[in-house]
Parts: C-alpha cells; sequence; structure tokens
C-alpha cells in the first residue's frame, strides 16, 4: 500500500538544519520520509543518515524510498527514546542534527486501520507502535470515571471532560466500546448541541487527540527524550522540533529555555554562585509557522510550530 504524507514545512526545516555534507543526521520520527530524503540529499555521498519510527508501516515505508540511499543509512522501529542506545550500537559520539516532527502522518490517520480519526469507523486501537499492548479500548474499558476526567481534561484540554466521562461510563455498563464509531456516538450524546454547533471542531477531536496522547505515551516520552538529547549533539549541530499542539510545544519551548539559561541562581542572588552555562543558542525566537500558501495546500500542516536550538561549544 502507498504511504501517503505530506512533510510539514519542509524548506523551513531544511533551513534550521543546515545540514552539512558529509555529517551524521537523525530523523526520529520517519514518517512518510519525506524530510529524511530531503536530508540524504544533503549529506551523501559522505554522511550518515539514521532514521527511526516506531510505526512498522513507517519503517517499511521508508526501506523502500531511501533505497536509492542504502549504503549510508541505517533505520531502527522504535521509540526515540532509545536513540542513545543506537548510537552506542553504531559507535557514534555525537550527531550533527536531530529532527522530531512530532504528531500524526496521513498515512496513519487515513489507512492504517488503527482509529487515530474520528471520521471512519475502525477498532479502537491508536497505537502508533503495534507491539505495544494498551488500545485505546482498554483504557476507555479500564479507566475509572475519575481518570477518564483527568485524560481527557489533562491531555484533551476538553472543557465538557466530565459529562463525556459519565456517559463512556453508563455505555460501557450496557456494552463494551471498541470501535471509534461507538465512542464518537457516546460523546455525541454527551456535549450540549448548542456547544457542539458552535464550536469551529467536531466535538470528539480532543478526545481522541487526548487517547491518543495517552496510548502512546507521547509527552511523558517526549519529555524524556528532551533531557538527554542535546548530549548527543556535536557542538555546532542542531535540534529541530515540529510540534502539533500546545502541550508538546510547551515542553519544548521550556527545555531550549532553560538549556539556553546559564545560571539558575534564585534572582535575589546579588552574583552568580551556581557556575551554570549555557549549552544551547535559539535559531528560532519564537516558534516559526507554515505560511497561508502551505496551510491551503496541506491542511493537516496548519498548527505546526517549529523551534529549532544550537548546540553551543563547550
Ligand atoms: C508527522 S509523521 C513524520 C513525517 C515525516 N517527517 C515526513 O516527512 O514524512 C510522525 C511520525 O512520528 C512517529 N512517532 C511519533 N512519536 C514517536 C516516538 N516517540 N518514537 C518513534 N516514532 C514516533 C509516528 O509513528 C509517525 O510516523
Amino acid at each position: 500500500m502507498a504511504y501517503r504524507h505530506t512533510s510539514a514545512m519542509l524548506q523551513e526545516v531544511m533551513t534550521c538544519l543546515a545540514c552539512r555534507p558529509g555529517g551524521i543526521y537523525v530523523d526520529c520520527t520517519l514518517g512518510g520520509a519525506g524530510h529524511a530524503r530531503a536530508i540524504c540529499e544533503q549529506i551523501l555521498p559522505d554522511g550518515l543518515f539514521i532514521g527511526i519510527d516506531q510505526d512498522p508501516d513507517a519503517i517499511a515505508n521508508a526501506q523502500a524510498s531511501l533505497k536509492p540511499y542504502a549504503a549510508n543509512i541505517r533505520l531502527f522501529h522504535d521509540n526515540f527514546i532509545r536513540l542513545p542506545d543506537f548510537l552506542t550500537q553504531l559507535q557514534v559520539d555525537a550527531v550533527q542534527g536531530i529532527l522530531l516532527d512530532l504528531g500524526l502522518s496521513q498515512h496513519q490517520l487515513e489507512a492504517s486501520g488503527r482509529g487515530f480519526t474520528f471520521q471512519k469507523d475502525e477498532p479502537l486501537d491508536m497505537r502508533m507502535d503495534t507491539r505495544n499492548s494498551n488500545r485505546a479500548q482498554d483504557l476507555i474499558a479500564d479507566l475509572s470515571e475519575k481518570d477518564l476526567v483527568h485524560l481527557f481534561y489533562c491531555y484533551g484540554e476538553e472543557r465538557w471532560s466530565k459529562r463525556i466521562a459519565r456517559a463512556i461510563v453508563e455505555a460501557r455498563a450496557k456494552a463494551p466500546i471498541r470501535t471509534t464509531g461507538q465512542l464518537v456516538a457516546v460523546i455525541r450524546t454527551a456535549v450540549p448541541e448548542g456547544a457542539a454547533a458552535r464550536s469551529k471542531i467536531h466535538p470528539a477531536t480532543r478526545v481522541f487527540q487526548a487517547l491518543r496522547i495517552a496510548v502512546n505515551e507521547e509527552l511523558a516520552r517526549l519529555e524524556h527524550f528532551l533531557e538527554t538529547a542535546v548530549d548527543l549533539l556535536a557542538p555546532g549541530g542542531r535540534i529541530c522540533v515540529l510540534s502539533f499542539h500546545s502541550l508538546e510545544d510547551r515542553l519544548v519551548k521550556q527545555r531550549f529555555k532553560q538549556l539556553t539559561q546559564p545560571c539558575t541562581c534564585p534572582p535575589q542572588f546579588p552574583r552568580c554562585v551556581c557556575g551554570g552555562r549555557a549549552t544551547l543558542r535559539l535559531v528560532t525566537k519564537k516558534a516559526l509557522r507554515p505560511t497561508p500558501q502551505e496551510i491551503e495546500q496541506n491542511p493537516m500542516a496548519r498548527s505546526t510550530r517549529l523551534r529549532c536550538a544550537e548546540k553551543l561549544e563547550s
């Protein structure tokens, strides 16, 4: 099956990464391998490209579409938090660039059959890595009403979290909720009609986002990755992150800010006693956004925010 995905902010990503011929670059989220191809074009024939994706379909697609560069690429079907292990395996000490393009690919949404979209009636699964055990239908079946409220509120910022959680608990007492269609029907009964009519988004949007984040532990893994990623960069190396909602973007923004501010002494201290040094410089002072033309051609890119930072010489 053809793998469909249009890379978001391709030109801006390539400008920010500023790939050096012969360098070592990592794409932690291969997806449709569009960014990956552009990176390979710039770093080959002497560079090394390392690609990771937790979705087996993305790896199968990358193996085919990056075949012309096969001698210079290494692909890993895993979560990107394992990047330090892969670099050790490859005997690579540091890399010149790291790219994370978070969120879903068009393929996952439209063709994976794993229930990522409320626009189709599919099994309520939402696992990017199909080797993991926890599916969205397991969370819907097993979480208490209180935990469902918490999930929808914290990961979806869903205003009607309490009503939706109550409706789910009532519905699952009658029959298990195993498909996206069933879940959408329950959400529709819970969200007041007037509010649904006034909203610009589908009433299930936020609940689906929250479930996907929880099933794939997206925020915890991103936070964990950001803790160590900068240690993997060579001086002058760059990290670029494309995020698709404010929860992700906040983590990236805060971590970059932390690493650009050398001193951690309380503001009332007359002089620095911590001796902290900045490890990053911001390449993008503010998050970059896609142009209106790009959004018109690729509506999936509309909420993209791109942040990039460079590792300082030590
Ligand atoms: C938006 S797509 C990437 C598109 C890609 N940049 C391109 O140009 O086609 C996001 C991809 O990241 C993968 N992904 C998300 N979180 C991941 C994680 N923690 N570890 C590995 N892969 C992840 C998803 O499976 C998906 O294939």
